[in-house]
């Protein structure tokens, strides 16, 4: 997957006169490359369970977005893209020498996903989504989001905290063992962090068109719980990818890489397995 292909030339920042920040990218193991883009309001460590049960066949690479995770924040997060995102994460593919690489992302991961497939599809070399959906947000949901975005840069990343009862199905909101991880994963956003996903979120455009547009292998892997994407949605999506498949996972939600992360790596090993 190295050093041949098409190279996009259009890795760079599109918003602003001055460069954006350099995203980090935890970059763990070797073999074929997979880039796993993480939800909201979270980091790359989200993905530590699929790092771990994959690092020994794939370099997985992991990059956290502005101001989560240890990535630098943005001078002005209220005006983050998810363009000028996936252009940033290019541009640290390009830095790897990395042509291709397969795409997991979840949720605003997937939206992500779905932004370098329209900045750079020859750099997909197959597409894994969780989670996720296509279309844009309804006004109702843009205004939230600012609102949300606002809040958290007037009194604190704390405010977000309360999204744990959303993003997890009924029994791992429960379960310390997971609840807790993902409410200290949100503490560690930091506000300027929130605030430039949820403007990139709200700007995001509907690309239900683009999916016919996707011509490499592609999953989608949905948590049956999930409360935020309904399995009709996931279903939906699948069914436009024209070389679409669907994993439904029982008796998890949102989050169904951390709620049951030895079910979601089978899936993405059996996937990664069927696709050479
Ligand atoms: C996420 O998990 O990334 C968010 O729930 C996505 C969203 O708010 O649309």
């Amino acid at each position: 997957m190295r050093g041949s292909g098409n190279r996009s030339s259009s890795a760079r920042p599109i918003s602003g006169p001055e460069a954006l920040p350099v995203p980090a990218v935890h970059d763990t193991g070797t073999g074929p490359a997979i880039l796993f883009l993480h939800a909201f309001p979270l980091d790359a460590s989200q993905w530590d369970h699929q790092a771990a049960a994959l690092s020994g066949s794939h370099r997985c690479l992991r990059p956290d977005m502005w101001g989560c995770g240890v990535s630098p924040e943005l001078t002005d997060p209220q005006h983050a893209t998810l363009d000028a995102y996936a252009d940033a994460v290019l541009g640290r593919l390009d830095a790897a020498s990395l042509d291709q690489v397969v795409v997991t992302g979840a949720s605003m991961g997937g939206y992500t996903a779905l932004a370098l497939l329209r900045r750079a599809p020859q750099r997909v070399r197959a597409l894994v989504l969780t989670g996720s959906r296509a279309s844009a947000d309804t006004p109702e949901q843009r205004e939230n989001r600012l609102r949300m975005a606002d809040l958290a840069l007037r009194e604190g990343s704390e405010t977000a905290v309360s999204m744990v009862k959303r993003l997890l199905g009924p029994g791992a909101r429960v379960d310390p063992h997971i609840a807790d991880p993902v409410a200290g994963r949100i503490r560690r956003c930091r506000p300027a962090g929130i605030a430039a996903c949820q403007a990139a979120m709200a700007s995001r455009p509907d690309s239900t068109a683009l999916l016919a547009s996707v011509g490499v292998p592609a999953l989608v892997i949905h948590g049956e719980q999930d409360g935020i994407v309904s399995l009709d949605e996931a279903r939906a999506m699948a069914g436009a990818l024209p070389r679409g498949e669907l994993v439904v996972l029982p008796g998890v939600g949102h989050l169904a890489n951390l709620e049951d992360p030895a079910a979601f790596s089978d899936a993405l090993l059996g996937f990664l397995g069927r696709i050479g």
